[in-house]
């Protein structure tokens, strides 16, 4: 009798779980959910959705719900499934005993992105770190059955991922190498930023939601060519240029992370380095996508994290940008005290762009005078 092929799981396909628990913004969370699993490197996927009042205790989804995730997971071929929630380690495991399957929560998934994009050797301790704590909080006895290594989207395991290297002995060694080399890095990086304050140049970091065009913008700006791609965290590590907006002094310019809703927590503590660009800059240019339907929701997000991470007192130009898909007109508006609050732009044709130049260097130039102010002469 002829036997039946078992193809090895698709690295490259994944069943999505987004749950409803009666959010307004459901649809939009689903799309992003999507775009993160996209950006993860999968290229099939199918979402599975459905409506709770409140998590499942056993496997946040419903008994019913894990049955059909199982099926679409075999007529998909997916080797992964991802749930848009956070799961305690219980329930995380209960899935993967259940389906067979490996699980990953929303922690993991953006801990896989962060990984495929880290670039410095910074950002690549950052993100390993990152993984590690997170991993800790997982190590409990009874992941065994999972005979595999546990590895991410297009890859079948890591180094430093072997079920036999999981124990807290070798985590707390790990984490405590990296967290040595992390301080080295950081101060090699607070000696190039104070040789920067000295020299009296602005310093202008570009922060915003994630796909909001500010790799786009920052390359408009500099010319310079970050990675700008449409997928979420095209950029990881802060990008530094110097460019010249007179008559302000010389600007230096920061791309920086995007932000996201419901960044997890432990994320957040692990990238304060990165982000730390954001919390010394001087000027905040906060990129908004205009085209997008949960702009102000963003907006808001951006701004809830920026309090997190102790910038939510530097000044901030908003940078309306994607006017071209928004239809909206290039301009400028200032606020009750005169002060440039918003810019049109479009990174994208480079229309206001010179409106959002002048709006920096008039930023500087007020700036300059503050620190400066004349000297008052004295007539006897
Ligand atoms: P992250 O690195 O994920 O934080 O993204 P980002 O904010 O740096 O966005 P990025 O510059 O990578 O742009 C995201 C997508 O938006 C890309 O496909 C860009 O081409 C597109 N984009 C950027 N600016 C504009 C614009 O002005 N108009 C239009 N229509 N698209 C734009």
């Amino acid at each position: 009798m002829p036997q039946e092929k078992v193809l090895p799981a698709d690295p490259r396909a994944a069943v999505i779980v987004c749950l409803d628990f009666g959010e307004d913004d459901y649809e939009e969370r689903v799309e992003e959910v999507v775009r993160l699993v996209e950006s993860a490197g999968v290229t099939r996927h199918r979402v599975l959705r459905g409506r709770r009042n409140r998590p499942d205790p056993k496997f946040y989804a419903g008994s019913g719900k894990v049955e059909e995730m199982g099926r679409a997971a075999v007529e998909l071929n997916a080797a992964f499934i991802v749930f848009n929630h956070e799961l305690s380690p219980a329930q995380q495991r209960n899935v993967e005993r259940e389906t067979d399957l490996r699980v990953l929560d929303r922690t993991e998934l953006i801990l896989e992105i962060f990984a495929q994009r880290a670039q410095t050797n910074e950002g690549k301790v950052q993100v390993e770190l990152a993984r590690l704590q997170h991993l800790s909080t997982r190590l409990v006895r009874g992941w065994t059955h999972l005979e595999r290594q546990r590895g991410g989207f297009g890859r079948t395991g890591g180094p430093g991922e072997t079920q036999l290297e999981l124990d807290r002995r070798y985590i707390a060694t790990k984490t405590k190498t990296l967290k040595g080399k992390l301080t080295q890095l950081q101060k090699q990086r607070g000696v190039r930023r104070c040789a920067r304050e000295r020299s009296d140049v602005l310093s202008v970091s570009i922060v915003g939601y994630t796909n909001a065009g500010k790799s786009t913008l920052f390359n408009a700006l500099t010319k310079a060519k970050a990675y700008s791609a449409d997928q979420l965290f095209a950029t990881l590590d802060t990008t530094t240029r110097r460019i010249w907006l007179p008559p302000a002094n010389p600007v230096v310019l920061s791309d920086t992370v995007g932000f996201i809703r419901d960044l997890p927590h432990g994320l957040v503590a692990a990238f304060r380095a990165t982000l730390e660009e954001t919390v010394r800059a001087e000027l905040l240019l906060h990129v908004v996508d205009a085209a997008s339907p949960a702009r102000d929701d963003q907006q808001a997000e951006v701004n809830k994290v920026l309090k997190e991470i102790g910038a939510d007192e530097t000044p901030q130009i908003i940078v309306y940008n994607k006017i071209d898909a928004a239809q909206l007109e290039p301009g400028v508006e200032r606020d009750q005290y005169g002060r440039i609050s918003r810019v049109f732009v479009s990174a994208r044709t480079g229309s206001g762009l010179d409106e959002l130049r002048s709006a920096v260097a008039e930023f500087g130039v007020a700036r300059n005078a503050e620190r400066n102010p004349p000297k008052a002469s004295i007539s006897i």
